[in-house]
């Protein structure tokens, strides 16, 4: 069929920094299938899981998805290491919960995750787009490394923090908790910051109808989304988390128009404070007279968000 877009068309190029992780998987499989876009690379980080796992799990879903997208190693650990780190034991000792993905034996990219960040910039020649779900180590030593970076970027899209609450502590959201510091540069660093936080994520649920809808497509991914479900059903029924799509919340407001509200505030992250370690904070009141430097999601669709992501599945049936 004769494709019918203007012909300075272009696919806008992706690039999935994240701790696979049940979320994390959604987030990407999403990424893989939405409309208009082409995911260029994923780079792993520790956070759900040690890195280890969180790399081999996103290489695993990327190769059996038939993606042949490059996968990055990256940080271990944050920034600066308090030794406090402890897998988040809500996905699983795997990070993916009860599913089992064919291990691919692929290998990795040959560059680590910051290099391979600045590489993809590079090549997307200020067109790159990332949607980080993890906690920011990997983008941080990106910016620390090559410093011209954050202005080579056309949107930086995080899952993280929050105005109000937390789930690591009362005040804090277990991403920027993992690493305060990377948050902080990645906030003051220039380039166009989307966060989307835990008190937005967390309206974001979906349920056993959304579930059978996405199984009914039938595709593997398809089938590797509707059995992250199930698991969280699962968890949600033994007093753990219900299924929040706080990652593919985070995709969906860069890829999915309409899908979440930004207002601009200044925000920074707590990177001391015996109550408040990990918090962003929101100047929702400019009462710092800083420049505002991040758009801070306010609002989400659901509706909007479970049309987008059942799209993104059936188009896995077309690819
Ligand atoms: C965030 O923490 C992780 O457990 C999830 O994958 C998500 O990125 C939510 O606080
Ligand atoms: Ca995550």
């Amino acid at each position: 069929m004769a494709d019918c877009r203007p012909c300075e068309y272009v696919m806008r190029k992706i690039l999935m920094d994240c701790d696979v992780g049940t979320d994390d998987a959604i987030a990407i499989t999403a990424a893989l299938f939405t409309e208009d876009a082409e995911v260029v690379a994923v780079t792993a980080v520790f956070g759900n899981t040690f890195v280890e796992r969180t790399a081999r799990n996103a290489l695993n879903l990327v190769r059996h998805l038939g993606s042949s997208v490059p996968v990055a190693v990256g940080a271990s650990a944050p920034l600066k290491d308090r030794g406090n780190i402890k897998p988040d034991v809500s996905h699983g000792e795997s990070g993916l919960g009860t599913v089992t993905l064919p291990d691919c034996g692929g290998s990795f990219h040959s560059l680590n995750a910051p290099a391979a960040i600045y590489e993809a910039a590079v090549k997307a020649s200020g067109e790159l787009e990332i949607i980080a779900t993890a906690p920011l180590t990997n983008i941080a030593m990106a910016f620390l490394l090559y410093p011209e970076l954050p202005s080579m970027i056309r949107g930086l899209y995080i899952m993280g923090g929050a105005i109000d609450g937390g789930n690591m502590t009362r005040t804090a959201e277990f991403n920027t908790w993992n690493d305060p510091e990377a948050a902080r540069i990645a906030f003051s660093s220039g380039a166009p910051c989307f966060m989307t936080g835990l008190d937005v994520t967390r309206n974001t649920i979906l349920n056993e109808d959304d579930a059978r809808a996405v199984r009914g497509v039938g595709t593997k991914a398809a089938l590797v989304v509707a059995d992250i479900l199930d698991f969280m059903f699962a968890r949600r029924d033994a007093g753990g988390e219900d299924a929040i799509m706080h990652d593919a919340l985070a995709a969906a407001s860069a890829l999915c128009p309409g899908c979440v509200e930004f207002r601009e505030y200044y925000v920074d992250a707590e990177c001391e404070g015996r109550y408040t370690f990990g918090h962003t904070f929101v100047d929702t009141r400019g009462r710092t007279g800083n420049k505002p430097n991040v758009n801070v999601a306010v609002a989400s669709s659901l509706p909007t968000f479970k049309r987008w992501l059942l799209e993104c599945i059936e188009r896995s049936a077309r690819v």
